[in-house]
């Protein structure tokens, strides 16, 4: 997620500002990002600006190169790119009359803002939705020169996710913020104040804090710091004392990033859908910019991906094929070139890919067009090789992934994946409008229910902590259920370095079920007793066959399953949802349990040993 600071001191200009924004930046760099840039403001001089693509040290050599004044006010952004490329341009602050504004979020109602901000004659230079904001900004003070009321103006007519700081060059005593589902906490100092996106942005200078709530609007002066609601009731902030350490305050208060962006997930999966219907509810993915003919003529698709990704792909398959009745094969990137693969005009290729770096996966896409296939990434980083090699791109909104092993990306990657699979089921017709419209609200409805399974966590990391000096344990799963039992296995083999395996609860009968002997601890993940029954009353017979031959069985199981109870010697249960989208809930005990054991272990769940977080060699 992007990274905000704000501050502002004492009435004499100084060097302050703009070293506090730097330091603060400095600190939220963990957050990823792929451009900087600062805004100063002093009294009786304009605004001025810096913002560079790439790296803080970038912004730092621009601004040592053409030094900025002295100032008594500053903001500063880190961006992590959602709408447009990562460059200067599209870098924060954006400007317009004497306004300049950073923002963390997406505004989902950029397109319609930005067509009636062109239709009054506003003349844009950025590809981004915050510059809409900062025109907007502009225009409301221009109505109003009182920048609090101006944000708050602008704020009330923002739809999607937004944390947006603003300056004006005539008011050099002023930040002012607001905030619609994403952070922003305000540092109280002796004479000056401060704002960020998170603790870190500011525990260099102080500990002091107010916390911001939904839909707030915050004016920071040197002595003042003023709270109202958006209409502009003044509400009472809750002050607190920052107890972590800077370590601690970067991963935002849990003991790793691994713990930190499993319970980012919510968000990162209520990100990925934003911006993806329009007012109707239809679903709009203009973004991929391939010809409706090409995809309605769409005979086959094929996946490519690796470990993680791979497995999200698997998950998707059952859905893409079901709604859209397209056959999906899934390929594991670094065999797909390898098999002449049968791919022609007619074929998508489908690259998952968290970084979009990975050279296996990126060598495929180059062989799929070589074949003359369309290629569509579904990436999270932009500006990264992958999809700019591919014909198409549909970003995963999950935020940069610091972890090496995939949490929030994999549930991002099936979301992304599922919009896909909504998307051609329209363009196709294969599903009439208020079908998609089902699918999507129970979609939107999944953030929620993560965030429950989350919060009934204990138990799962009580087992796991008795469990640490286990040496195998085995994932079962059928239908949707196998990837996720597949990506289960790979979350303890990458974080607990313990032999793990998952496998389709039928292949059981098949060989595997040799393995069970009295103890073996055996996760399965249960289907919905209320899908395919076929599907839930044979693995419910799986369970009892490992478990008469002494397995010690953990299992996932929908609330309410009681038919599972008898022969479980664990149920971790996940809230009700249709079985194609059960796998974003199933899986997350599974990461969980995976972190917990490896900290138990004492082991670096962060950098698992061995491992890159992209790899970028075949
Ligand atoms: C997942 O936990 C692993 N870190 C690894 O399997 C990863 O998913 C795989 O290397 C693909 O990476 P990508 O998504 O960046 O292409």
């Amino acid at each position: 997620m992007c990274g905000i600071v704000g501050y502002v001191g004492s009435q004499q200009p100084s060097g302050r500002p703009l070293e506090v924004v730097l330091e603060g930046l400095r600190r939220l760099e963990y957050r990823g990002y792929d451009s900087a840039g600062v805004a100063l403001v002093s009294p009786g001089a304009s605004l001025a600006t810096a913002k560079k693509a790439g790296k803080l040290a970038n912004l730092v050599e621009e601004i040592d190169t053409h030094p900025m004044p002295a100032a008594t006010a500053a903001i500063g952004h880190t961006r992590w790119a959602t709408h447009g490329a990562p460059n200067d341009v599209n870098a924060h602050p954006h400007v317009s009359g004497g306004v300049a504004v950073i923002h963390n979020g997406i505004v989902e109602n950029f397109a319609t803002l930005k067509a009636e901000l062109e239709a009054a004659g506003v003349a844009f230079t950025s590809e981004t939705d915050t510059e809409v904001v900062a025109h907007l900004v502009a225009r409301a003070y221009a109505q109003t020169p009182d920048l609090t009321q101006a944000l708050r103006t602008v704020a009330q007519r923002l739809h999607g996710t937004f944390t947006l700081l603003a300056v004006h060059g005539d008011d050099p005593t002023t930040v002012v913020g607001a905030r619609h589902d994403s952070p922003l906490v305000v540092g109280l100092g002796d004479g000056e104040n401060f704002l960020g996106s998170d603790v870190s942005a500011f525990i260099a200078s102080t500990r002091d804090a107010l916390e911001l709530g939904q839909d707030q609007v915050v004016t920071i002066t040197p002595t003042e710091v003023t709270v109202t609601d958006f209409d502009g009731t003044p509400v009472e902030a809750r002050r607190f004392t920052v107890d972590w350490d800077a370590a601690a305050a970067e991963k935002g208060g849990f003991r790793s990033f691994m713990d930190k962006e499993i319970h980012d997930q919510p968000q990162a999966v209520a990100d990925t859908l934003l911006g993806r219907t329009d007012t109707t509810g239809r679903l709009v993915l203009d973004e991929l910019r391939i010809d409706e003919a090409v995809l309605r003529a769409v005979d086959k698709i094929v996946v490519v991906a690796c470990g993680t990704a791979a497995y999200a792909g698997h998950v998707a398959k059952y859905a893409i094929e079901h709604w859209c009745r397209i056959p999906v094969e899934v390929e594991l990137a670094h065999e797909f070139r390898y098999r002449d693969p049968v791919v022609d005009e007619r074929t998508l290729v489908v690259a998952v890919s968290q970084s979009g770096e990975t050279m296996d996966t990126l060598m495929a896409v180059r062989h799929a067009k070589e074949q003359g296939a369309t290629t569509l990434a579904i990436v999270n980083t932009h500006g990264s090789t992958i999809p700019r090699e591919s014909d198409a791109a549909l970003y995963t909104h999950a935020g940069p992934e610091i972890a090496v092993a995939s949490t929030k990306a994999f549930l991002s990657q099936i979301t992304a994946a599922y919009l896909l699979g909504l998307y051609l089921a329209q363009l196709r017709g294969n599903k009439y409008a208020d079908e998609i419209g089902q699918v999507l609200d129970e979609l939107r409805a999944i953030p929620d229910k993560i965030q429950q399974v989350l919060d009934r966590a204990g138990r799962v990391r009580e087992i796991a902590r008795w469990m640490a000096d286990t040496q195998s344990v085995l994932f079962l799963g059928r239908h949707v259920g196998y990837p996720v039992a597949m990506e289960g296995a790979l979350k303890l083999k990458e974080l607990a370095y313990i032999h793990a395996e998952g496998f389709a609860a039928g292949e059981l009968k098949h060989g595997p079920i040799a393995l069970i002997e009295p103890g073996q601890p055996v996760f399965v993940v249960v289907p919905s007793p209320r899908g395919r029954d076929s599907l839930h009353s044979k693995i419910v017979s799986n369970i009892q066959e490992i478990r008469a031959r002494g397995a010690r069985t953990l299992v996932i199981a929908e609330e309410g399953d009681e038919t599972v109870r008898p022969y479980a010697d664990e149920v971790f249960t996940v809230p009700q949802t249709s079985t194609l989208l059960a796998p974003l809930l199933a899986v997350v005990p599974l990461q969980i349990f995976a972190c917990e054991l490896a900290t138990a272990k004492g082991l670096d769940v962060d950098q698992p040993r061995n491992l890159a977080k992209s790899v970028t060699v075949e």
